[in-house]
């Protein structure tokens, strides 16, 4: 998601520093928008250090670009936070004297504030009024929290937490936890998957030996649980079928999470273990599915017996060898099948290149022999794909030419895969 963060100046803006680091820890693309007086309290290297973009408060740098239109036009979440008494006042008044608040009248995106004053200040009919205005419009204003202000002071008026200010703020984003929806306001972000059901497999299965011993592997879901986010922040109904994600995976940017088990709000979430608990529950969501996307690391072989009870050693003897049996393969299968008319069917192919040939041609084989609508290939091996938040991926079709390339963050290439599945389905011209 691209979020414009707008801090104004208050003594809570180094919180919005704390803000920031979750949002990108999270995997948006976030520009922060201080105003001059933000910037007396943190200055401009500080957000441009931590978000990877410049800030400023100037509409007239960068003017090539326009950016006092297009930052607020490019926006999927404006959250302001500290929003003073002065911005609420600016932005409830329609003012674009920086680059903030002409930021806010070309937004079209949700638009989150977090209120930071003094208690007089907030509890001032000015105020009052001001928020007021602002709500009608349409723009989220959190309550501030109570208690220690800047000085010896407490009362309303208290920047919330950062951690509650992103996820209140991400979870109107993607359209769910909205108490107030903005009467007239914009989409989260492109719903271009609106009223398309997908299903999508993330992790990697684990094949018991015994009941304390596996065979598994090294996916930690975060692409696919990427894949899953974006496709609801983008409308989609989403069915994610969990193997075995790290717990890493769903505490970051996962607000709402109850405990390992829904990693974003207004998904439905199956956790499975082994192969054929994936392959049940896969095939299950795609009987009423327009999208189903394997990015699961699925185990190609299980052990063929698995006992009930602990392997022991023995003393003096050697291992007992285990025998393994194929797998079905789920992907193949359903591309093959068709559980569904016009159903597309994305496969994920993790690629070393060997002798036999580099990354993209193994892709452009297993795209052809899996039957799938799209394959999406990654290298993985020295540090790549596997537990990073960065991949570097090639879709192919089924043919095995190229569609796209992305790369960037697992988001990123989340975004570029189903872009991949719109052009083929059409999904955002209905
Ligand atoms: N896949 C599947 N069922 C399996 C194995 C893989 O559905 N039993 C899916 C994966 O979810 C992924 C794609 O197939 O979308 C490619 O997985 P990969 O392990 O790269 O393919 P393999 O067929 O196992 O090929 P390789 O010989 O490279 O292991």
């Amino acid at each position: 998601m691209r979020i414009v963060l707008g801090v104004s100046g208050g003594v809570a803006a180094y919180k919005a520093v704390l803000l920031l680091r979750l949002l990108r820890e999270e995997g948006h693309r976030v520009r922060v928008v201080p105003t001059a007086s933000a910037l007396r309290f943190v200055g401009a290297p500080t957000w441009e250090a931590l978000s990877g973009e410049p800030a400023t408060d100037q509409v007239f740098e960068d003017v090539e670009h326009v950016p006092h239109v297009a930052l607020g036009q490019g926006a999927d979440l404006v959250v302001v936070a500290p929003a003073t008494a002065d911005l609420l006042s600016r932005a409830a008044t329609g003012r674009a004297d920086d680059l903030l608040t002409s930021t806010l009248l070309t937004a079209r995106c949700p638009v989150v504030m977090a209120p930071a004053m003094h208690t007089e200040m907030w509890e001032h009919p000015a105020t009052v009024a001001n928020v007021a205005t602002l709500r009608a419009r349409g723009v989220h204003v959190i309550e501030p929290a109570s208690g220690r202000l800047t000085g010896a002071d407490t009362g309303p008026g208290r920047l919330p937490e950062p951690e509650d200010i992103a996820r209140v703020a991400l979870g109107i984003a993607t359209g769910a936890d909205v108490a107030d929806p903005p009467p007239g306001g914009g989409p989260a972000s492109a719903q271009d998957l609106a009223g398309l059901r997908v299903v999508v497999s993330a992790g990697g299965t684990r094949e018991p030996i015994d009941p304390v011993r596996f065979i598994g592997n090294r996916s930690s879901g975060r692409q696919g649980v990427a894949l899953a986010r974006a496709a609801r922040a983008r409308g989609a109904h989403v069915t994610l079928v969990a193997a075995n994600l790290d717990a890493q995976v769903l505490e970051d940017g996962a607000p709402t999470a109850h405990a390992g088990t829904v990693p974003a709000p207004g998904m439905e979430v199956v956790p499975v273990e082994t192969t054929a608990q994936l392959r049940e529950a896969v095939r299950a969501a795609a009987a009423t599915a327009d999208v189903v996307v394997m990015a699961a690391a699925v185990a190609d072989f299980r052990p063929a017996s698995a006992p009930d009870a602990k392997i022991k050693k023995v003393p003096g003897q050697g291992p007992a060898p285990i025998v393994l049996v194929e797998n079905p393969d789920v992907l193949a299968e359903l591309a093959h099948e068709r559980l569904r008319a016009d159903q597309v069917v994305v496969g994920f192919a993790a690629e070393t290149g060997d002798g036999h040939g580099s990354v993209l041609d193994h892709g452009r084989e297993k795209a052809r022999r899996k039957g799938a609508d799209l394959l999406v290939v990654n290298a993985v091996g020295d540090g790549r794909g596997f537990g990073v938040d960065v991949n570097d991926v090639t879709v192919v079709d089924g043919a095995g030419d190229v569609v796209a390339t992305a790369s960037g963050t697992k988001r990123d290439v989340a975004d570029a895969v189903w872009d991949a599945v719109v052009t083929r389905t059409g999904a955002g011209s209905r």
